[in-house]
């Protein structure tokens, strides 16, 4: 660790530790007992399934996948950090890193895993707690107010936060480099996995979000969750939507490729999908409103669709029609940190709800954008027949020139997606440029 992170880090946490108490004074808390959380087994089974750490203890404790551990948080008092480091021949007992941020907390290296007892007064719990434990602790579990003002501490990113999730778009990005070669080297879809998971340098257990790696029509279905082991026959597309963690913070990215055998309209709706991309980045800055933008991406989108003869009407009349949408079902973007799908994406600052529009149920970011913020942008243009095909025969189906759209179906989709900090002059783009 660089000591500027070190001293970043220590800015945050003291923010942390100003905010919580503010936050506990002004709810009537004594305190909050957050629990890391800990593995499921699979039913039957003595196989625990994937984990990740909770969210507000990563926001404190910089160690994604700890488990069975305790942080107490009081008002003038030192974080207590309940570690559990149990004595196991098993396994590698956990062990803390020697790390300035260590010395600011109070540890005890525990065995148990129940929680630590608490002092007398007023207290939250919060965390996948049992209610019986919480009543044993005489505690309030996951109380509401206090949960979504805490989410909202963790919506504009500290200078620390920004530091983990420009190194895990680092990351990333050379993961997506060397997938990119392996497609062009005629690697399966496994392939270009490992080559990823290669390159990021890291485990498949420790990627903040299972690897998309699509080729041919795969990228067109939204969360592909599979790997082929054979490579294509022919090869037109490949798409990798895949990040990385650095200290908790996840970083996401999407870049499409085409292949030797892509039809020659295909690059040219990556390029034009890339432009429209860079024109909302350029678009980021505070008071903005997310869904102002998501909608200009349809505008944008009918404007490429039109441009590139996929349909026929004006781009005003394929938005006003649905055609965009069933050409893009996902929203823009989303707010991104210690989740990938970050909290309070879909609420005011005073944590009310703020839904989306009914026509864009899957935009996970409703808000205006601050700085401080770090946003995905992530346009697409897909051919996915579930949506597509109903249109055929409906009035505006005339509207769609059904040739371009089986030129495209082999190629499957297009994603580009970056990770975005909101500045006060505009934005910042975590996510380094590449060849693509
Ligand atoms: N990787 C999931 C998403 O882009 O939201
Ligand atoms: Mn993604
Ligand atoms: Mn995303």
């Amino acid at each position: 660790m660089t000591h500027s992170l070190a001293d970043a880090q220590r800015l945050h946490l003291e923010r942390l530790e100003r905010e919580y108490a503010c936050l506990l004074d002004a709810l009537g808390y004594d305190g909050v007992l957050l629990y890391s959380g800990h593995p499921h087994r699979h039913f039957a089974d003595d196989q625990e399934a994937s984990f990740a750490t909770y969210g507000h203890f990563l926001h404190w404790v910089p160690l994604a996948g700890v488990t069975r551990s305790w942080l107490l948080l009081r008002a003038g008092q030192r974080p207590a950090l309940y570690f559990h480091a149990p004595r196991d021949f098993w396994h590698l007992p956990p062990a803390l890193p020697d790390e300035a941020w260590t010395q600011r907390f109070a540890i005890e290296l525990r065995q148990s895993e129940t929680p630590p007892p608490l002092p007398a007064g007023r207290f939250a719990v919060l965390g996948e707690v049992a209610p019986a434990t919480a009543a044993a602790l005489g505690a309030e579990l996951n109380p509401e107010r206090l949960t979504a003002a805490l989410d909202e501490l963790r919506v504009c990113k500290s200078d620390y936060e920004v530091a983990c999730l420009r190194e895990a778009n680092r990351r990333a990005m050379q993961g997506h480099l060397a997938a990119c070669d392996a497609f062009r080297g005629g690697a399966a879809e496994l392939d270009v996995q490992l080559a990823y998971l290669k390159a990021s340098r890291q485990r498949e257990s420790d990627v903040p979000y299972g690897n998309i790696v699509g080729i041919n029509a795969h990228g067109g279905v939204l969360h592909y969750q599979h790997y082929d082991l054979k490579p294509p026959d022919r090869q037109h597309s490949l798409l990798v939507d895949a990040g990385h963690r650095v200290r908790g913070y996840c970083a996401d990215i999407t870049r499409t490729w085409s292949g030797a055998d892509a039809d020659s309209c295909f690059p040219a709706l990556i390029d034009g999908v890339t432009a429209l991309q860079r024109r909302l980045i350029a678009a980021l800055r505070p008071g903005v409103s997310y869904v102002a933008l998501h909608e200009r991406m349809h505008d944008e989108l009918g404007a490429l669709l039109a441009d590139q003869g996929v349909i026929r009407c004006s781009p005003e009349a394929a938005v006003a029609a649905g055609i965009t949408r069933a050409f893009c079902p996902h929203g823009l973007g989303h707010l991104l940190g210690l989740q990938v799908h970050d909290v309070a994406g879909r609420c005011r600052g005073d944590g009310s709800p703020l839904p989306p529009p009914p026509e864009h149920p899957a935009l996970r970011l409703t808000r205006e954008l601050e700085a401080g913020m770090v946003v995905t942008v992530e346009p697409g243009l897909y051919v996915i027949p579930m949506l597509l095909d109903p249109l055929r025969d409906a009035p505006v189906g005339r509207d769609i020139d059904w040739t371009q759209v089986e030129r495209l179906a082999p190629h499957g989709g297009i994603r580009i997606e970056d990770n975005v900090l909101i500045t006060a002059q505009g934005a910042d783009n975590l996510t380094p440029g590449d060849a693509g």
